[in-house]
């Protein structure tokens, strides 16, 4: 117990011992300003080795971030030669339209109600007049214009006067995929506030009572 006390116990040359050694300890640290320090360029600095004096490059043109090649032109613009298509770009699955309903509950029914009808409480109160999805020209729209007004948004007033779009674009906040899928959804909400009895399958007439 004695023994095990006495080397525990610190003496004044002890401490001086360990003094030094934690204070070289952090000198060796304060070493650390010279990588801090080093001569470099900060965001939005100015520079003079750049004939145009900014230190922030633009991208070298034709730069495509990993993973983010646009290769198929109708995915993400809706359009065939300059037209909106009126077929899906991939295909749909109920996974697709649970997505698309998901994803159009999230974004859309504030403004044009669960059902589509443009009913909702943003309506009522907000003083605008969200589209419904169960007029006829709706009806008869491609499933690509759904995607490029998602993509663009509605502007259909006049900017001096009004200024404030009727809609707008969605394309920074929805991928390309959920808005094909919220289209998608748009299609089935259509149908499902103007099928006829000749939708359903034969077999399964009988249970709406006809
Ligand atoms: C902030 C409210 C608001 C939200 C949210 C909103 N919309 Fe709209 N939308 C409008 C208004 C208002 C119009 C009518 C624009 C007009 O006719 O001037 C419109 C019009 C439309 C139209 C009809 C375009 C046409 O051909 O006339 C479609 C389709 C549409 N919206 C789909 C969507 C979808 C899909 C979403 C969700 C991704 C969405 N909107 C989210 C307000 C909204």
């Amino acid at each position: 117990m004695q023994a095990l006390h006495s080397r525990w116990r610190l003496s004044p040359a002890r401490l001086l011992r360990y003094g030094w050694v934690g204070f070289l300890a952090l000198l060796l640290a304060a070493c650390h300003q010279d990588m801090y320090n080093q001569p470099k360029v900060q965001t939005y600095d100015p520079s003079t080795f750049f004939a145009d004096g900014r230190g922030s490059r633009p991208n070298v043109p034709g730069t495509v971030a990993v993973g983010a090649a646009q290769t198929d032109t109708y995915l993400y613009t809706g359009l065939i030669n300059g037209v909106e298509g009126d077929v899906m770009p991939f295909e749909v699955t109920r996974a697709v339209l649970e997505r698309g309903q998901q994803q159009y509950n999230i974004w859309c029914a504030v403004c044009h109600g669960e059902a589509g009808y443009g009913l909702s409480a943003v309506a009522q109160r907000g003083g605008i007049v969200p589209a419904s999805f169960h007029q006829q020209r709706l009806r008869d729209a491609p499933i690509g214009h759904f995607f490029v007004i998602i993509t663009n948004g509605v502007y259909r007033g006049d900017p001096e006067k009004d200024g404030y779009q009727s809609m707008y674009s969605y394309a920074s906040r929805i991928s390309a995929e959920d808005r094909w899928a919220i289209a998608a959804y748009i299609r089935a909400l259509q149908l499902s506030q103007n099928a006829t009895l000749e939708d359903v399958p034969p077999e399964q007439r009988a249970n709406l009572g006809q």
